[in-house]
């Protein structure tokens, strides 16, 4: 194997940070292909909790690069301190590389984040992040961004940062908003971080092409998740950008036809943040307790996040849409000793979806729009629960036939339903609460 792309299959929260961990073990780079610090990725080495949000989780590993690629968008204030942060734990930042055409994103965009936000109203609000991403890649789409590329022009810069502040003031009034950005003050507060970041900017495909010509590794590492991609997803729920195993390849610069594998992460429920339709929702007991079982707070914004029961259509449709060569199960720990467990494998929609290549009145792939989707009720499969597992139970069990008969049984649904065979569980955050399947029910 020598590119691998590992993605989340559901709305983000997957659980892809510490798998990224784990695959990227003996990897020459590990490669973030869109979003910014708008993702939350948390890994846990040794004891020591590590937040990321925009660095790529390679750099916990020594002997690689961690690569900001092309489709990333990158708050360079954020960047700064998030390398402060990892240093100050004895982290080595040397290994951080930023794509020179990744996007910055500008004190404005997250100003005009926050007055696009309030000028949708009541259920139009999309739940952002309030990070900037949307009006940076808005910006990018828009042939006005700044690229980190430009760090290395200063006269260029200069002119960026002027009229972009000029072009947002304009926007934001406009929008009735009050704050204006002073083109200065940026200038001055962009210098303080480009002496630090300018000698990590670097043309990122090329050293990346270079890398694969030695015949080394590379691990393509996916934020957000296939249901926030901004053209399969519940649009307009969704993130700015395309989440998606295609965009691995555009995001980074490295050609379909290296890419060999594609991890698609699964939590074994389902969680959302933000705003939008979510059939298996629990607004019950058993949702709160998978919230506070499960930590279900965003890591960005610290948000409660909304839990559900695991939904197969959703996880069927991103192993369709993605190529998803196996799949890593996450968090099954979560729903030990919840008995019965439900899991949703079809929807049934209130009239004929034949048209829409349903059959009759049951789906069983995603679907387009989100007026559709408010209308489909999950159908469930009831499965019977495990009981709670030990640290010492885990630690016995030495391959999926030492696991609960009933465990067996939830990851066998999840296979047959789905097409795509489980290749890792990760029943806790630390590295070693990880099992690998052989994949053939061994
Ligand atoms: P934005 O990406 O900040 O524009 O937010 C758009 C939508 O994507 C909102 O519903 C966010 O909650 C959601 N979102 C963005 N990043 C993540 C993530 O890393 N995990 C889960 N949801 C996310």
């Amino acid at each position: 194997m020598t590119c691998t792309v590992l993605m989340g299959a559901q709305w983000g929260d997957e659980g892809k940070g510490k798998v990224t961990d784990i695959l990227s073990e003996g990897c020459d780079a590990v490669v973030r292909f869109q979003g910014g610090n708008n993702a939350g990725h948390t890994i846990v080495v040794g004891g020591q909790v590590f937040k990321l949000h925009i660095v790529p989780s390679g750099v916990l590993r020594e002997n690689g690069l961690a690569v900001i690629g092309d489709g990333c968008v990158v708050d360079p204030w954020v960047l700064d301190q998030e390398l402060s942060g990892l240093e100050s734990k004895g982290i080595s930042t040397s290994n951080v590389v930023i794509s020179d055409r990744a996007h910055l994103i500008m004190p404005y965009h997250k100003l005009l984040d926050g007055l696009q936000e309030e000028a949708r109203e009541g259920s139009g609000k999309v739940g952002t992040t309030g990070r900037g991403v949307g009006p940076c890649y808005q910006d990018r789409a828009g042939r006005f961004g700044i690229r980190a590329g430009d760090l290395r022009f200063p006269k260029l810069l200069e002119e960026k940062v002027s009229s972009g502040c000029i072009r947002a003031n304009n926007l934001m009034s406009s929008m009735g908003g009050n704050a204006k950005v002073d083109p200065a003050a940026v200038l001055k507060d962009i210098q303080k971080v480009r002496e630090k970041l300018l000698p990590m900017v670097r043309d990122a495909p090329a050293l990346l092409g270079q890398l694969l010509d030695e015949g080394k590794q590379v691990l393509l590492e996916g934020a957000q998740g296939a249901f926030l991609d901004i053209d399969r997803g519940t649009y307009p729920y969704v993130t700015s950008s395309s989440c998606s195993a295609g965009n691995a390849s555009s995001g980074s610069g490295i050609g379909l036809m290296e890419i060999d594998r594609i991890v698609g992460v699964v939590k074994a429920y389902t969680t959302r943040v933000g705003e939008g339709p979510f059939p298996t929702e629990l607004v019950n007991e058993i949702g709160g307790r998978m919230r506070e079982k499960g930590r279900e707070y965003g890591t960005t914004t610290n948000r409660p996040r909304r839990c559900g029961w695991l939904d197969l259509v959703m996880v069927r449709s991103a192993v369709r849409w993605n190529s998803m060569t196996e799949l890593a199960l996450t968090k099954i720990d979560v729903l030990s000793g919840i008995d019965p467990l439900m899991v949703c494998t079809e929807y049934m929609v209130p009239r004929d979806v034949s048209e829409l290549h349903g059959t009759g009145t049951i789906l069983r792939h995603f679907p387009s729009h989100i007026e559709l989707l408010s209308s489909c009720k999950p159908v469930l499969k009831r499965m019977k629960g495990w009981k709670e597992l030990s640290a010492d139970d885990w630690q016995a069990a030495r391959g999926i036939g030492d696991l609960p008969r009933e465990m067996r049984d939830y990851i066998a649904l999840i296979e047959e339903q789905v097409l795509s065979n489980v290749s890792i569980v990760s029943y806790g955050p630390a590295r070693d609460e990880t099992m690998l399947l052989s994949g053939d029910g061994a």
